[in-house]
């Protein structure tokens, strides 16, 4: 890799011992991948790792010696959501003392990112970039991203570009203001080698067209085409949280880092077909397609009939919108069905900026309550992570929930069924 001669100097020590070793961890990833140069960071911090794990001291002695040489990151973060909730998921005290175990060091963790540059404890999601919380880099900055969701939303949504890049190398970088310019960072890796032709009867389920799409492409990048009639050409919120639910199915049941939708997405609307690849691959998506997709999810619950006893939505986290709509449906399903109450609990999993915005409107928010709904910022996954928890029968309309963990999917209409009556075979009719 070719360094300026300040980067030389910070490798020779110029900077101290730490710097030293941060800039040579940054310029080892990079020459894992063949980077040539580093390049400033332009746009906003997020940092994947928000969970605190026993048995990973190393990265708690790392990030001391880093608080010990007064070192932050050059811009405040945000950081992925908090791993647990006490408060608003029932939780047994047999479950809470695992969830202690796993994440026993997690309080020194949060400690730590405070001091190296965590902007506040209202500052954990996976959706950073909701308005609510405001951490949106702009089209064509360079960043340095890890988590996985907020990567694919970024490159693609919004036109920024970042690497999938591992925990803590976004840290470092964070730290540093560079990263290593390689893979999705440089023009020629952002064309489709994949034109994905959806042809579908109505618009297709946001999560599971991305399953199918990132099933498909895995690591590639490929050019949507058909769902403009269904999305419109201008980006509204709906759009966003559409393409936010499509992305993170691609990067979770593929590995995709960044797609294109015709007539929608950014890069797509600047240079249309020329962003396909030479050679590139078709594959059309239809309504068969689809049904298959979902046909093929494997139940892990070892009783398939048993009665489900809670249900998370929000994997990646909800926008404001979709918590109101979400809200509108279960209202309106219940008065459909004279009942008070959902027949399982349900956690609507969204940042902590958009809880206070929903709450503001005290009937909603009561009544959301005594449906049996509660607003929570922790993860679904970290949530499953405790084996007490994952055994138990969940319901999800998340496909990256469904990827990572034990939970059963639904399509959302499905899933609306299955909490109001409690029966896993309901399906909407
Ligand atoms: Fe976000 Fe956790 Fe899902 S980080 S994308 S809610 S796995």
């Amino acid at each position: 890799m070719h360094l300026t001669q300040e980067e030389q100097d910070i490798l020779a020590g110029s900077q101290g011992e730490v710097m030293q070793k941060v800039l040579r961890t940054i310029v080892a990833f990079g020459d894992v991948f063949g980077a040539e140069r580093l390049i400033p960071i332009e746009g906003p911090i997020h940092f994947v790792n928000t969970t605190a794990m026993a048995g990973l001291d190393a990265v708690y002695a790392h990030l001391d010696e880093i608080i010990g040489a007064g070192i932050k990151t050059l811009q405040p973060f945000t950081v992925d959501p908090y791993p647990m909730d006490f408060v608003n998921i029932e939780t047994t005290e047999e479950q809470k003392k695992e969830f202690l175990r796993i994440y026993e060091p997690q309080d020194r963790y949060i400690e730590q990112l405070l001091k190296i540059g965590l902007k506040s404890m209202d500052d954990f999601s996976c959706a950073c970039y909701l308005p609510q919380i405001g951490n949106i880099p702009k089209k064509g900055q360079i960043i340095a991203w890890a988590e996985s969701s907020a990567v694919v939303y970024a490159n693609s949504v919004l036109g920024a570009r970042t690497n999938r890049n591992s925990a803590l190398i976004e840290l470092f970088c964070g730290i540093m203001g560079k990263v290593p310019e390689f893979g999705l960072l440089l023009d020629k890796n952002r064309k489709a080698t994949w034109k994905i032709e959806v042809r579908t009867s109505e618009k297709p389920s946001a999560t599971v067209l991305g399953s199918a799409v990132g099933r498909k492409v895995m690591e590639d990048v490929p050019y949507i085409t058909g769902l403009e009639k269904y999305l419109g050409t201008t980006q509204d919120g709906d759009t966003q949280d559409y393409l936010k639910d499509l992305g993170a199915a691609a990067a979770s049941n593929g590995a995709v880092g960044l797609f294109h939708v015709e007539g929608v997405t950014p890069e797509a609307l600047d240079l249309g077909e020329e962003l396909l690849a030479e050679g590139y691959q078709t594959y059309v998506i239809d309504d068969q397609v689809l049904a298959d997709t979902v046909a093929s999810y494997p139940v892990l619950w070892k009783d398939k009939k048993e009665t489900p006893v809670l249900c998370l939505i929000g994997c990646p986290h909800l926008s404001l919108t979709q918590v109101q709509n979400w809200y509108h449906k279960i209202v309106d399903r219940l008065e459909k069905e004279g009942k008070e109450r959902l027949a399982v609990q349900t956690i609507f999993l969204t940042p902590p900026a958009v809880i206070k915005e929903f709450k503001k409107d005290e009937a909603a928010f009561e009544r959301l309550t005594k449906a049996g709904v509660n607003l929570s910022n922790t993860c679904p996954i970290m949530y499953m992570t405790n084996p007490l928890c994952a055994a138990r029968p969940v319901v999800t309309c998340s496909n990256k929930a469904r990827t990572y963990s034990t939970a059963r999917f639904y399509e959302d209409d499905d899933l609306l069924e299955v909490i109001v009556t409690g029966d896993p075979e309901r399906r909407n009719a």
